[in-house]
């Protein structure tokens, strides 16, 4: 198993790029710790309820918390697999602990997309609360509106998508999680793409990336 960091503001498109990725390839596993967070809230585990008030808050959880659920996953992923990692790490403690965990990182990939741009890119997404597809009100409309289409669910809005929150995670991106391009690109192995051209560009871009 090997391991590719997506890295991005909140809303630059790393779900979107890695879930599509990942849905027509066996050998590449999306795994995204927004999403392992978001399943711990809804299940009310002790992790769950611990992390919920960080998260709505636009704030990262604590650093434990979340590398405990991300071992677990490395843990079981076994075999020739590609595992795109979204969302963590998110600074460079949880960077070195990636690195301690045993496997190996092969690329940082950068989505790049401007702040002018991340508000509205959040404030139409619609996301699928059971297969966790996700869907934009212009960009990426679903066939029926407010339906998922791969599972038939109601489509939700996140609930820390909203205006202010969304300036929140932001202002923490920039301060917790923006010098991991420098630590990436110091071991030779970061690449950027350019985030804002179209979902299909973007994931061309990056099977290039990789
Ligand atoms: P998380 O779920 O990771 O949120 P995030 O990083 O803020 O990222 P998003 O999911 O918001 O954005 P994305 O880049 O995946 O964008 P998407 O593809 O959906 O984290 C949530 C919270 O959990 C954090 O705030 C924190 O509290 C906690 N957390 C998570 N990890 C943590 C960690 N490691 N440590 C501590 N705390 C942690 O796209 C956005 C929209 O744009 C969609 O509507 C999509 O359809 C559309 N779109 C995507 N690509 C394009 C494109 N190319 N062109 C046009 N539209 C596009």
């Amino acid at each position: 198993m090997k391991i590719v960091i997506l890295l991005g503001a909140p809303g630059s498109g790393k779900g979107t790029v890695a879930g599509r990725l990942a849905a027509s390839n066996s050998k590449l596993k999306h795994v995204s710790s927004g999403d392992l967070l978001r399943g711990a809230v809804a299940k009310g585990t002790e992790a769950g309820r611990e992390a919920k008030t960080y998260m709505e808050a636009g704030q990262l959880v604590p650093d434990a918390l979340i590398a405990a659920m991300i071992k677990d996953v490395v843990a079981e992923t076994e075999g020739d697999v590609t595992m795109l990692l979204d969302g963590f790490p998110r600074n460079l403690a949880q960077a070195e602990t990636l690195a301690s965990m045993g496997a190996p990182v092969e690329r940082a990939v950068l989505v790049d997309v401007p702040d002018s741009i991340i508000q509205d890119r959040i404030a139409g997404r619609r996301t699928c609360p059971k297969c966790k597809a996700g869907y934009h009100v212009k960009n990426l409309p679903p066939k029926v509106e407010g339906i998922c289409d791969v599972c038939g669910e109601k489509l939700v809005v996140r609930k820390d998508d909203n205006p202010e929150t969304v300036t929140d995670r932001l202002a923490v991106y920039h301060r917790e999680t923006e010098p991991l391009i420098a630590y990436y690109e110091a071991k030779g192995i970061l690449r950027k793409i350019d985030g804002t051209t179209g979902v299909e560009n973007v994931a061309n871009a990056f099977l290039a990336a990789i």
